[in-house]
């Protein structure tokens, strides 16, 4: 049986850490997977996490299952935690799931046990796992336009077309912030277009949430999210832990749910949770446990939000670095859109050539359509990388 497995094709990012492993070169860089790294390149333990956790290693007594949807007080803390003054019990079903990607799975499966026809609609580009994840699900995935490769900004003419193309029971994939991955981002105005428009096919968006607090603020990146939970009655939410408390390995994610009422959201949760039991049954929980002792205690939750503000100035200043080092080596201002993205990543717009160039001759790892993390930068490795650029004729 195993014999007749057919190879498949590596995940592009995940194949690219593990080249970069590989190169023996002294001073290579590695701007591939989203991952932050601090100035040294070394990704730490958040303080308030560590202390977290110091806090469960004395005071936690026992290791048995907890809930199948995941812990209550992390559901409750993290939906807070997004939807703000938007949070109401009565609507809100929620399932804890296997970091960002569990959720964004589990969702898609909730979405396709209720409307098994669904297609899902999905920027051009996003992040290779959703469609990679809706292909082996079988489900129909139609991109929108998104991404303005002359402007490196949006195409928002181009999204809102192809966005009215959707219909009731299909589902539109968002990103919630930090577009993964280009960088370019919706305005607020633009949000509460892309809802007036959502609202009118009657289709459900899903939103992935994975860089909450990594754009222009913990409060800011939930704002889009929030403009959709306001103007549509349902609406899917698949939120990551891994970047914003920097817990990766622990795999916390979390789905909520927004519903017309109380008997749907009963029906949801009822739903979430057999999904999970069919999957891997109860979801991790030492994550959430640190998530939720943090948003519990307020002086690790203020701890944890300054942490997290350092992380995002430090990206802005290194955006800001870049660009301003690009302006002075091409004498033009045609990279100041590296200023303007905001996330963990920016989209250069280089060929795969020019991508596989600055890797040979500098030994600066790219994702294959451009992509660079701006957390894998520091002040000393950024006038290195402008010089690539240059170089490599992009
Ligand atoms: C990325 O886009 O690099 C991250 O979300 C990590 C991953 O799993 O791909």
């Amino acid at each position: 049986m195993l014999s007749n497995l057919k190879p498949q094709d590596p995940d592009k990012i995940l194949a690219l850490m593990g080249e970069f492993k590989a190169d023996t070169r002294q001073g290579k860089i590695d701007l591939g997977v989203g991952v932050y790294k601090d100035p040294t390149g070394h990704t730490p333990i958040m303080r308030a996490v560590k202390e977290a956790e110091r806090r469960l290693l004395e005071t936690e007594t026992s290791k048995s299952y907890t809930v199948l949807a995941g812990e209550p007080a992390y559901r409750d803390a993290m939906a807070k935690m997004i939807l703000g003054d938007l949070y109401d019990a009565s609507r809100i079903a929620s399932l804890a799931t296997v970091g960002g990607t569990g959720a964004l799975r589990q969702g898609f499966e909730l979405a396709r046990m209720g409307s098994p026809e669904m297609r899902v609609f999905y920027s051009d580009p996003t992040w290779p796992n959703h469609t990679s994840i809706l292909k082996w699900m079988g489900v129909e995935a139609i991109s929108y336009r998104y991404f303005d490769s002359a402007t490196r900004g949006v195409n928002f003419e181009g999204m809102k077309e192809d966005l009215a193309k959707a219909k009731k029971g299909d589902v539109v994939l968002l990103h919630g912030c930090c577009h993964n991955p280009t960088g370019a981002n919706l305005t607020v105005e633009q949000w509460h277009e892309v809802a007036e428009i959502i609202a009118k096919t009657g289709a459900t968006p899903m939103i992935d949430l994975a860089y909450q607090g990594f754009g222009d603020g913990l409060e800011e990146d939930a704002q889009g999210t929030r403009i959709i939970v306001s103007r549509i009655p349902e609406v899917l939410i698949a939120a990551s832990c891994s970047k914003n408390f920097g817990i990766y390995r622990e795999r916390s994610g979390i789905l909520l749910a927004l519903t017309d009422d109380a008997k749907a959201r009963d029906l949801t949760q009822g739903a979430m949770a057999f999904l999970n039991r069919q999957t891997f049954s109860f979801p991790p929980d030492h994550g959430a446990r640190i998530v939720s002792t943090i948003l519990g205690d307020e002086g690790l939750t203020a701890d944890w939000k300054a942490e997290l503000e350092e992380v995002r100035n430090g990206m802005l200043a290194i955006r800001a670095q870049l660009a301003g080092e690009l302006r002075e080596l091409s004498g033009s201002n045609r990279f100041d859109f590296i200023e303007t993205h905001r996330g963990m990543f920016s989209r250069l717009g280089a060929t795969p050539e020019q991508v596989e160039l600055i890797k040979r001759d500098f030994a600066i790892y790219l994702v294959g359509d451009s992509r660079l993390n701006i957390a894998g930068l520091n002040t000393d490795s950024v006038p290195i990388l402008a010089r690539a650029i240059i170089d490599a004729g992009i």
